[in-house]
């Protein structure tokens, strides 16, 4: 069934049929329904459709409802798409007065409503999917208390720093990742029910009362924006795209900590898989897999940008391939933020301790405090480094005579400072790798995910 007939002479062409229709948007189901019994309700208050043909409308909408939440709302092949399946089911329930719940409105306002009540949906759960990842870091790095691990730059050794510090980093950024999702809440909330094919209607539609009736804050102020904007679409998939970018970048970390050669973490067997030839294995596939769909969402959100680049004003049917792209970014990052809250929640961590080259910034710094400019600090301890590497050793072990060989502001008692917990313990710059920065941030972490869903 189509919606359109009148002017056509021919039904259409098989493969065009195949081509046009849109099985996919039938996750709108639901939305696209609660749009129509506020559409309805809102011809009803502004008087252009009498209380009893809208009481019949609302009712035979009210069974599709239930239809919907049964399970037992039947799609036929021959549907174009979801708002023509309601709207045929609707006449199926209640005769002719069906062909009224369309007056006023276009599957081109109807589709702009229904993308923005589902990513809603989406975002909740999204929301929920972080808070609870975000939780499980917090979570995590409180369990590894003191543990030190060396920070990376380059993927060489730096500084010594709580391991929690590290797990905290990602902390803070999926907690960005999360508020990004509330501020996106508000451009969505927007209804653009009433902007009818794009440029409003002769007949005094009352787009605020639809939007009271969906529970949404705004209403558009231009109808041909309303229909053509997918902005809101594509920060949905900048978001979600991030947060994969922001997992991912952990999952690396994962893969990398949970081979024999780093050895700092030991995933659970029910967060694993296994080889089919070698025995022996044991893959970190969920955060493999992590890495990889981050990358399909790169893709998805390039298709979803690169669609709406050259279209005209205001709708055009190339935007209908968005819904793929939207549903597999919402689908994969729920799984993703499931998988990754087990995976992280379930290991053991045991990180190799730092190599002996991490305290070399302490053993300059101390020199600074004696009042030696910075590069001159940098250079003596350098040539320390050198030294030791000569030796086949790092500044683990050093001696008074080995630091004063190379700076004469260097003091008894120096040694001690090539202790990376030593580093850790002398941190003291805000937000610096210290621990008590570290139960700063935990502390204020848990304030900040405190209450969200
Ligand atoms: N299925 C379309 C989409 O997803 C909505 C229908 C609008 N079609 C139309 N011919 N105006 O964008």
């Amino acid at each position: 069934m189509t919606l359109w007939g009148g002017r056509f002479g021919d039904d259409p062409d098989a493969s065009v049929w195949a081509f046009t229709a849109s099985p996919t948007d039938r996750r709108l189901l639901a939305v696209d329904v609660a749009g129509s019994i506020a559409h309805a309700t809102a011809l009803g208050s502004a008087g252009i459709l009498p209380p009893d043909e809208v009481g019949e409308i609302l009712a035979g909408l009210d069974s599709i409802v239930t239809e919907v939440q049964s399970g037992e709302f039947d799609f036929n092949e021959t549907d174009e798409d979801v708002h023509t399946a309601v709207e045929r089911r609707l006449g199926e329930l209640i005769g002719p007065v069906a062909g009224k719940l369309h007056t006023g409105r276009s599957r081109n306002d109807q589709i702009a409503l229904d993308i923005r009540l589902y990513l809603l949906e989406s975002v909740a759960r999204l929301e929920a999917g972080i808070t609870g990842f975000a939780g499980v870091l917090v979570d995590v790095a409180e369990r590894v208390g003191e543990m030190i691990v060396p920070s990376y730059t380059h993927l060489q050794q730096a500084q010594a720093v709580p391991f929690a510090h590290h797990l905290l980093a990602h902390a803070w950024t999926v907690l960005r990742d999360l508020q990004r999702f509330g501020d996106l809440r508000t451009r969505l909330a927007v209804s653009p029910l009433g902007a009818s094919a794009g440029g409003g209607s002769r007949l005094p539609l009352q787009p605020a009362a639809a939007a009271a009736e969906l529970g949404l804050q705004a209403v558009f102020v231009n109808s041909l924006d309303a229909v053509s904007s997918r902005d809101q679409a594509t920060e949905y998939a900048w978001c979600c795209t991030q947060t994969f970018v922001d997992l991912s970048r952990l999952a690396e970390e994962i893969v990398l900590w949970s081979s024999s050669e780093f050895g700092w973490i030991t995933l659970a067997d029910r967060h694993s898989t296994g080889s089919s030839a070698l025995p022996h294995k044991k893959n970190p596939d969920p955060a493999e897999l992590t890495r990889g769909k981050a990358a399909s969402a790169v893709g998805r959100l390039a298709a979803l940008l690169s669609m709406m680049k050259g279209l005209p004003l205001s709708y055009n049917r190339d935007m209908q391939e968005d819904k793929e792209h939207l549903f597999s970014l919402g689908d994969d990052l729920e799984g993703a933020l499931g998988a990754m809250s087990a995976l992280v929640e379930g290991a053991e961590f045991h990180p190799m301790a730092p190599a002996g080259n991490v305290t070399a910034l302490d053993l300059a710094e101390v020199l600074v405090e004696r009042g030696v400019p910075f590069r001159e600090a940098h250079e003596a301890v350098g040539r320390l480094v050198a030294a030791r590497h000569g030796q086949g050793a790092t500044l683990l072990g050093v001696d008074l005579d080995d630091l004063t060989a190379v700076h004469d502001a260097f003091q008894a008692g120096d040694e001690s400072l090539t202790d990376p917990v030593e580093s850790v313990r002398a941190r003291r710059s805000p937000g610096g790798g210290s621990f008590e920065s570290t139960n700063e941030q935990i502390a204020h972490l848990r304030e900040e995910l405190r209450g969200r869903p």
